[in-house]
C-alpha cells in the first residue's frame, strides 16, 4: 500500500469503530477502496450484506442504486455515500414516466426492474433482479410475458435461459459494457489462445457468445476461485481486475482496456475518511417512494439465489 494510503487506510479503520460502522464495496471500486472494506462484493451480495449488518452506520462504496437498495433494506440505519455524485448512467435511462408509458404499451404485463434503476422506479415494477438471479426472478412470474427494464442486453442474455417466457425489453444499455466489443476479445485472443474467457450479460450478444462464461461479477469471482485456467480475459468494467488477482493471484488476468465506468471511480479513499468523520453523505429516500421499493427488492430476496 502506498504510504498515504496506509496513514489513511489507519484512519478510516479508527473511525469505522468508533462509528460501529461497516464499509461495503463494490467490486469495481479502486483498489485502495477495496483494501479498506469489510464486505466487497456485487449489487446481490451487497445488498445481502446490508440487510445482515448489526453495524449503525454503512458507508456505501459503489453508485446511488447500490446505496439505495442498502437502505431500503436497513431503514433503521445510517447509510452514507462518499460521493454522492456516483451515479449510474444505466439507471438513469429510464424515469417513472417512461416506465408508465412502456407499461401502458403492453397492459397486465408483470415489469422487473433491474436494481440498477432508481428507488422511484422500483417503486412502480413488480420485483426486482440482478444479474446474478435475473433467471430465477423471471422464471419464478406466474405469466407468459413480462417487462424486463432497463438493460436490454440482460433482458436479451436472460431470455436465452428462460425460452418458455416471453421477455419485453426496455431499450437501456452501460455505455461501459457497450465498449467492450467482439473485435477486442477476439484480438486478446488470438494473443492468448489458453485463455478463457469471462464477460458480464451487460455486454452485448456478440460479445457474450464469445465468453465462456458469462456471469455477475461476484460469479465471476467464484470462478477463478475454482478453475484450473492460467489465463483468463475478461470482459467487464476494468476495476474487476483488482479484485480477481485478491482472489487467485496465479492467474494472468487480461481486462479489455476500455471498460471503465467513471462513476465507479468517483469514491476515493480521502472521500471514505471524510464520510466517516462527517458522517456524509447521508442516503434518504421519501417514505412513501421508499414503501413499493423495498417491496419490490424484499420479493427478489426471498426468491433465494
Ligand atoms: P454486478 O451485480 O454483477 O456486480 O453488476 C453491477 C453492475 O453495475 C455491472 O455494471
Ligand atoms: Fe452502471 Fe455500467 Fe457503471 Fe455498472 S458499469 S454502475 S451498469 S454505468
Amino acid at each position: 500500500m502506498h504510504a498515504e494510503n496506509a496513514v489513511t487506510g489507519a484512519e478510516i479503520e479508527h473511525l469505522k469503530q468508533e462509528r460501529n460502522a461497516v464499509i461495503l464495496a463494490h467490486n469495481y471500486q479502486l483498489p485502495e477502496v477495496q483494501d479498506v472494506a469489510d464486505f466487497l462484493g456485487d449489487s446481490l451480495g451487497l445488498s445481502k450484506q446490508a440487510a445482515a449488518t448489526d453495524a449503525d452506520v454503512i458507508v456505501f462504496c459503489g453508485v446511488q442504486f447500490m446505496a439505495q437498495t442498502a437502505k431500503l433494506l436497513s431503514p433503521d440505519k445510517l447509510v452514507l455515500m462518499p460521493d454522492p455524485e456516483a451515479g449510474c448512467p444505466m439507471a438513469d435511462m429510464i424515469a417513472p414516466e417512461q416506465l408508465r408509458a412502456f407499461k401502458a404499451q403492453h397492459p397486465g404485463a408483470p415489469v422487473v426492474a433491474y436494481v440498477n434503476t432508481t428507488a422511484e422506479v422500483k417503486a412502480e415494477v413488480d420485483i426486482c433482479c440482478t444479474s446474478a438471479n435475473s433467471v430465477e426472478v423471471i422464471r419464478s412470474l406466474d405469466a407468459d410475458t413480462v417487462l424486463f427494464v432497463p438493460d436490454r442486453y440482460l433482458a436479451h442474455w436472460t431470455q436465452a435461459h428462460v425460452p418458455d417466457k416471453k421477455i419485453i425489453p426496455y431499450p437501456g444499455f452501460c455505455h461501459s459494457h457497450l465498449g467492450i466489443e467482439p473485435e477486442a476479445i477476439l484480438a486478446l485472443k488470438r494473443e492468448h489462445p489458453e485463455a478463457v474467457v469471462i464477460v458480464h450479460p451487460e455486454c452485448t450478444p456478440d460479445v457474450t457468445e464469445l465468453a465462456d462464461l458469462v456471469a455477475s461479477t461476484s460469479g465471476m469471482v467464484r470462478f477463478v476461485r475454482e478453475t484450473d485456467a492460467k489465463e483468463v480475459i475478461v470482459g467487464t468494467e476494468v476495476g474487476m481486475v483488482y479484485r480477481l488477482q485478491r482472489e487467485n493471484p496465479n492467474i494472468t488476468y487480461y481486462p479489455v482496456e476500455v471498460a471503465i465506468c467513471p462513476d465507479m471511480k468517483k469514491t476515493t479513499l480521502p472521500k471514505v475518511l471524510t464520510s466517516l468523520k462527517d458522517l456524509v453523505y447521508e442516503i434518504d429516500i421519501e417514505p412513501e417512494i421508499a414503501a413499493g421499493a423495498r417491496q419490490a427488492v424484499e420479493r427478489m430476496t426471498q426468491i433465494g439465489t
